[in-house]
């Protein structure tokens, strides 16, 4: 069995952190995202090769993922010649399967039974089976109304609030049958949520919903990058370092906290980082390799990427960093603050 994972948007809603580094492989914990959706994939042996369907700088991800092997994976990549919509793009990289596939969004975290989600989907020899979560506001998302024994009845992509008649959602992820995909036209851009789907339903044939209530996010916009950060550090998702009974607080052997300074988790500091003496790393934060904190500093809430200096008696609070930012000295960021690679913020600012 194969697996697609749709890994070409541009991550616009993520810019300016998407400029250099494209939204698959964005580091969580010091993980790119990528790595955590491998992870899930493997809980089905029979998938015994990985697509990754890209267009937007696909060499970045090529060079961190490789063949695939460390991961314990094989991987393939298939770069399209141009964006061809989500349904295009699987056209495109499974137009010669012959056996179920699975697709992901390449953007989804989720702790959804994958081997259970295979299982309904062939006891029901259904065409398509999509899983669905419930969320509390549909419009960002694909509307997915059902009948009673779990039909797909309509796929609503985007409604407006007006047009909003249950609570679940597309949550990306899919298994599909390889022979409705010659309702995909070739080389156009087609998109698998404004017209594939819903010609599978025009259609009548066998489209199945797979309710999932348990963990599931979409990181596509700063406040859900933020929030995923803070949901594997509550452990809402199981993620290391933080899985099961492990502190709430990782420090990296090789940090290095100066006498004076303190760390009140739960927190991530990461390998070669260093927080001088009067510094503060507050709750919820995740600092990236060799960043350094300087003199009454202090860092809450926040992601910084590696490589950052935060100078003395700066505040940074609720606030994403991406590679080499430098932020001066008595320097305020908060509420919301995105920056990209290699920001300069001159001393005392605040924004
Ligand atoms: N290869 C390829 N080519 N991938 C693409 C393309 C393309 O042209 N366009 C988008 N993708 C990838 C993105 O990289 C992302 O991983 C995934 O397809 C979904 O695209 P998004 O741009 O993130 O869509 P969305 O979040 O607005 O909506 C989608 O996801 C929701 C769940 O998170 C839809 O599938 C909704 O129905 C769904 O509810
Ligand atoms: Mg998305």
């Amino acid at each position: 069995m194969k697996a697609i994972l749709l890994a070409g948007g541009k991550g616009t809603r993520l810019r300016p952190l998407t400029l250099h580094t494209p939204k698959p492989i964005v580091p969580i914990f010091g993980r790119p995202f990528l790595h955590y959706q491998i992870d899930l994939l493997k809980q089905v042996p029979e998938i015994d090769e990985v697509m990754l369907s890209l267009n937007y700088q696909p060499r970045r991800i090529e060079e961190l993922l490789g063949d695939g092997s460390e991961l314990g994976v094989r991987i393939r990549y298939v770069v399209e010649p141009a964006p061809l919509g989500t349904a295009g793009a699987v056209r495109y990289a499974g137009d010669a399967l012959t056996e179920s596939v699975v697709v992901i969004n390449g953007d989804v975290l989720t702790q959804v039974d994958l081997p259970a989600v295979i299982r309904l989907h062939r006891e029901r020899r259904a065409r398509a089976t999509i899983v669905l979560t419930p969320v509390e506001n549909p419009t960002a998302y694909g509307l997915v109304e059902t009948d009673e024994v779990g039909n797909i009845r309509r796929f609503l992509e985007k409604p407006r609030p007006d047009e909003i008649t249950c609570n679940t959602i597309n949550a990306g992820l899919y298994i599909l049958e390889p022979e409705t995909f010659d309702r995909i036209p070739k080389d156009t851009a087609w998109s698998i949520e404004r017209s594939f789907f819903p010609s599978l339903i025009e259609r009548g044939e066998t489209f199945v919903a797979y309710v999932h209530h348990g963990y599931w996010i979409d990181i596509g916009t700063p406040e859900k990058y933020l929030q995923v950060h803070r949901d594997i550090l509550d452990r809402r998702f199981q993620a290391a370092p933080f899985a099961g009974e492990a502190p709430a607080t990782w420090i990296a052997p090789g940090a290095r906290i100066e006498e004076g300074a303190a760390v009140a988790g739960p927190a991530f500091v990461d390998e070669g980082v260093v927080v001088k003496a009067g510094a503060r790393i507050g709750p919820y934060s995740v600092v990236g390799q060799d960043c350094q904190i300087e003199e009454g500093a202090s860092v809450e809430a926040s992601v910084l990427w590696p490589s950052s200096r935060i100078g003395r008696e700066a505040t940074v609070r609720q606030a994403i960093l991406g590679r080499r930012c430098h932020v001066g000295h008595s320097v305020t960021l908060q509420g919301g603050v995105v920056l990209g690679d290699r920001s300069v913020v001159t001393d005392f600012s605040r924004l």
